[in-house]
């Protein structure tokens, strides 16, 4: 079957088409039907199925007779490991440490955070989570205690699943201090904390701690709970226009029904075979193609602890795919470019066999053509954009390598995939032309596995995606669709920015800075970067009368940010300005002055207050080495 036939027969018939696809999925109790109505603000998948996680992505493996098959590889080249770990370990493992959160409280409903690196932990934590029914929140490691913070007091865990450490390339990071200042600056105080100690990352445990291993080991095997289709598996906080993160909230009936439909039909791998997402856990890249998507389909995952250069050199990815016999591989065009900057002629690659890879995918920002041709013609194979958000858990448009290769227009994620109406849509709501821009949207209802609603925050859910086109969900990126159906995403519609394929977001930052006791106002724009897409750059008024020199002030700035938002940030730039380009409403004009940063066409907007203005952002950019166009 192609992918045109499956996308219609998903759109005309999605019980029918759902429900077979629901057939992949070991359930406790069958659902009755696929989509339910439950007076929310959109319906939910599933809903009256009884199922659990952890038995889909662990149990079922090991009680089919594959319990000998590995399930994770474990390769750190930060810590030289390479350690495998079969599905019947990962049970032994995963029951244990269940059942040693149960014995401290930890339920079905209750919420965990999770704040670890990546280590096979990591995935432990998240299906012990599963095994239980309780729902887990993972936080990237580098976040700072701050934003740690603040998701700690909005999902209010009982439980706190944590490393003593991570290792980046050029340091340690000592994940418990950080962890010990969020839980001081919360309101809501978890009940205890398991900690893994790492080697070299020795810590002391205070009253609220547990030691991991000695938890576990203590520990009675607990076994698989069994929950709605409907309950949460996880809340995922992502950038949203303000400073306070969106808990994306994940239901378990269709996350599993999505994620095990696209190992076949979009990665086109079978069970037992080995499949590599090189992201990290913290991110909606890590917990569907990390953990679960390769799990709950039987295949072998890869837990990578390093960085595509630098640990040790640019032949990182080349030797994993070889050693370990990966056939799909997945990771964010800003790793490939680290690689090519490094070893353009792909000399790092030679020696490495990777004849059983069959197609590497990119996603996470945009994918830029040069890249693309780049691994194209390095390694032979197909590269497959495909565009997706936290917020829907799996790929929106995509070539389905698995239900039909479709020609690959390089620049373009290619297709909507079964279940995704996809629609461009004027500033009115109504559809454009194929080839106009316009907002990206998708017609209500989304397919399983998409985010129900935000965690505690059903109003702002409504608001950020669906009132503005009633009917359909606001994916706040912007593009157009061309005659043969292909998308083509352009930029967002907000004040989000994607740097090295993190999501972030300017408001945030400025929510920061503004704290600075010398600073009045100031805006945060992404500006273009070679390695990271974009990079955020700040502009900084300074309050009447400080009389002290600005690169001091910048310093502190950049240090604030490092240190209330975290070091993914990336927040290196910032230039003090006498004034900010605003419409007569009051309204920043980011936008341009993204432009001017960018040396792209810009034009001076009507509204402008006071045009002279750019002339003196030009000038500061200037200074930055930006707006090269203008200087
Ligand atoms: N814990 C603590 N700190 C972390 C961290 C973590 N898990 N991940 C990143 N950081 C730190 C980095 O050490 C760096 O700190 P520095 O300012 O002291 O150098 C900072 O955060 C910025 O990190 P990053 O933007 O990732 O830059 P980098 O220079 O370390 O690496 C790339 C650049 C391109 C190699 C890297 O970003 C990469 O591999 N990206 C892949 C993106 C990806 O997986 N995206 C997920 C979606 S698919
Ligand atoms: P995240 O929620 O972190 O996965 O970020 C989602 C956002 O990243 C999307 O809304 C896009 O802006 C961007 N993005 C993800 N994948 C792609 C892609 N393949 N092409 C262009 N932009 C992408």
């Amino acid at each position: 079957m192609g992918w045109k036939s499956e996308w219609e027969r998903a759109q005309s018939d999605p019980e029918g088409f759902w429900m077979d696809a629901a057939r992949s999925i070991d359930w406790d109790a069958a659902p009755t039907k696929a989509l339910h109505d439950q007076g929310g603000p959109v319906p939910e998948w599933f809903a009256d199925g009884m199922v659990n996680t952890c038995h889909n992505a662990v149990d079922r493996h090991v009680a089919a007779g594959n319990g000998d098959r590995t399930a994770i590889i474990y390769d750190s080249p930060v810590t030289d490991t390479v350690r495998h770990i079969t599905y019947a370990q990962l049970q032994d493992r995963v029951a244990r440490l269940a059942g040693a959160m149960a014995a401290r409280g930890v339920t079905k409903g209750d919420r965990v955070l999770i704040y670890m690196p990546m280590v096979p932990e990591a995935l432990e934590a998240m299906l012990a989570c599963a095994r239980l029914g309780a729902i887990h929140s993972v936080v990237f490691g580098g976040f700072a205690a701050a934003e740690l913070a603040v998701r700690i007091d909005d999902a209010q865990p009982k439980a706190v699943l944590a490393a003593s450490g991570g290792i980046e390339p050029n340091r340690t990071v000592p994940y418990k201090p950080l962890l010990d200042g969020a839980i001081e600056i919360a309101s809501h105080k978890p009940d205890v904390c398991i900690i893994l100690e790492r080697p070299g990352l020795e810590i002391e445990l205070g009253p609220r701690d547990v030691d991991w291993e000695e938890a576990v080991a203590a520990a009675d095997p607990h076994p698989c709970v069994p929950v709605r289709g409907d309950h949460p598996a996880y809340i995922l906080y992502t950038s949203g226009t303000t400073g306070a993160p969106k808990g994306v909230v994940r239901a378990t009936g269709g996350h599993l029904v999505a994620l095990d439909w696209t190992m076949s039909n979009i990665y086109g791998v079978k069970p037992g075979e080995v499949y590599w997402a090189a992201s990290d856990v913290g991110w909606v890249v890590g917990h569907s193609y990390i953990c679960y998507a390769p799990l709950v389909h039987g295949c072998t995952t890869i837990v990578f602890e390093g960085k595509p250069v630098g640990t040790p050199d640019p032949s990182t990815f080349w030797r994993v795919i070889s050693d370990h016999k990966v056939a799909a591989f997945f990771t964010a065009p800003t790793a490939f470019r680290a690689v090519k900057r490094e070893d353009p002629d792909g000399t790092f690659m030679k020696g490495h066999d990777l004849s059983g890879l069959r197609a590497i995918y990119l996603a996470g920002e945009r994918a830029d053509p040069d890249t693309i041709q780049w691994i194209q013609r390095l390694t032979g194979k197909p590269v497959i954009d495909h565009w997706w958000q936290t917020e829907t858990g799996w790929a929106i448009a995509a070539n389905p390598m698995g239900l039909e290769e479709l020609p690959v227009k390089i620049g373009s994620p290619s297709v909507p995939m079964p279940g995704y109406d996809v629609q461009v849509l004027d500033d009115g709501g109504h559809p454009v032309a194929p080839g106009t821009l316009g907002a990206i949207a998708v017609k209500l209802p989304l397919p399983p596995g998409t985010l129900p609603t935000l965690w505690n925050a059903r109003e702002r859910f409504e608001k950020s995606y669906l009132n503005t086109f009633p009917g359909y969900y606001e994916t706040g990126d912007a593009g157009m669709l061309d005659e043969d159906g292909y998308l083509w995403i352009m930029a967002r519609t907000d004040d989000v920015i994607n740097v090295a394929g993190h999501r972030l977001s300017t408001g945030a930052m400025e929510e920061v800075l503004g704290t600075h006791p010398d600073v009045a106002e100031c805006a945060v724009i992404g500006v273009a970067d070679a390695l990271k897409g974009q990079l955020p750059l700040g502009f900084l008024i300074l309050t009447a009368g400080v009389d002290r020199p600005h690169d001091e002030i910048v310093k502190e700035c950049v240090k604030l940010v490092r240190d209330k938002i975290g070091p993914v940030a990336a927040f290196k730039l910032a230039v003090v300005v006498d004034r900010l380009p605003k419409t007569r409403s009051g309204k920043i004009l980011r936008g341009v002055m993204a432009k001017i940063a960018d040396g792209a066409e810009w034009k001076m907007p009507a509204t402008i207050d006071d045009p002279a203005i750019m002339d003196e952002i030009g000038t500061a950019l200037g200074t930055l080495g930006y707006a090269k166009a203008m200087a």
